[in-house]
């Protein structure tokens, strides 16, 4: 059967649901998770992700999006697109129809145009309304970055083992404009090998990035480590290596060529979507005690 997986409590279950309908509906596992984040991008109420997202400090909407292909490491990318949806969609075509991984800004948005997509305003009255108010409010950037976590990324197996990654998001709320997080970095944000495993994270994209949670967790699976195992031993080196990070959330997830997966968070409650091909699952991850 295939699984699909995807990150957070109300984008995961938007995400998760669409990718379902994909797949029941003849598509591929690729095909599902670029459908479950486009979802998720299209739902102007998830404030992390695509349309009614917060925007940067300048009040724009940038969106970061990547997929990963675990049969030959094929990847693309988009950085700091703005105007366009879905991201995910510019991030597949980039790693489809161009030589190239990543596009960014004004050039990945002129490539989306060339592909097809038209340029629409993704701010919504729900957002500006937010960004006034951190405007005059801007002493309270970081409590916007603690609440506002979203990212949605999803890993997601054929039948027959092939193993994929991807994910989209807006980064922090009211970020510096230019600012790119771990989602769209090959190594950071996601990643797929048939070989090993495929994984992602989501959370504090810096710290994310600096531990290069997805590639870790999935060489520690090649050195033997369930995905579950895995997942933690990256929190575990994060929380070592990186102490600053323990100050806001962090979560890795894995998934193997067998279909074991498993999460990991340094802090606070995670949900995390899963549909095995027939039945869809919402599961708690906590952190680690003792
Ligand atoms: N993990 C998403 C970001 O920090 O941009």
């Amino acid at each position: 059967m295939p699984l699909v997986l995807a990150t957070w409590d109300k984008p995961g279950e938007v995400a998760v649901a669409a990718a379902a309908k994909k797949v029941m509906s003849g598509g591929s596992v690729l095909d599902a998770l670029e459908s479950g984040l486009t979802a998720a991008e299209d739902d102007p109420d998830l404030v992390a992700i695509g349309r009614g997202s917060h925007p940067n400090s300048d009040g724009e909407l940038e969106l970061d999006a990547s997929v990963m292909v675990g049969s030959d490491l094929r990847a693309g990318a988009v950085c700091a697109l703005r105007g366009i949806l879905p991201a995910i969609r510019v991030a597949r075509w980039v790693m489809e129809r161009t030589p190239h991984v990543m596009l960014a800004g004004d050039q990945a948005r002129r490539f989306a145009i060339e592909q097809g997509l038209r340029p629409q305003n993704l701010m919504t009255p729900t957002a500006i309304k937010a960004y006034e108010r951190w405007l005059t409010e801007p002493d309270r950037v970081e409590d916007y970055v603690h609440s506002v976590h979203d990212t949605v990324t999803m890993l997601g197996r054929e039948d027959d083992g092939r193993l994929f990654a991807a994910s989209s998001t807006s980064g922090w709320s009211f970020k510096k404009p230019g600012r790119v997080g771990d989602s769209p970095i090959v190594g950071a944000g996601i990643y797929a090998d048939d070989e090993t495993g495929a994984a992602g994270a989501t959370g504090w994209g810096e710290e994310l990035w600096k531990a290069c949670a997805s590639y870790r967790a999935t060489n520690l699976i090649s050195q033997g480590l369930a995905p579950q195992e895995a997942c933690q031993a990256v929190i575990d080196h994060m929380v070592r290596r990186q102490p600053a990070s323990t100050a806001r959330q962090c979560v890795v997830l894995a998934l193997g060529k067998d279909g074991r997966f498993g999460a990991a968070v340094n802090k606070g409650v995670f949900h995390l979507w899963v549909w095995n091909g027939v039945t869809t699952e919402r599961i708690e991850v906590v952190p680690k005690t003792g």
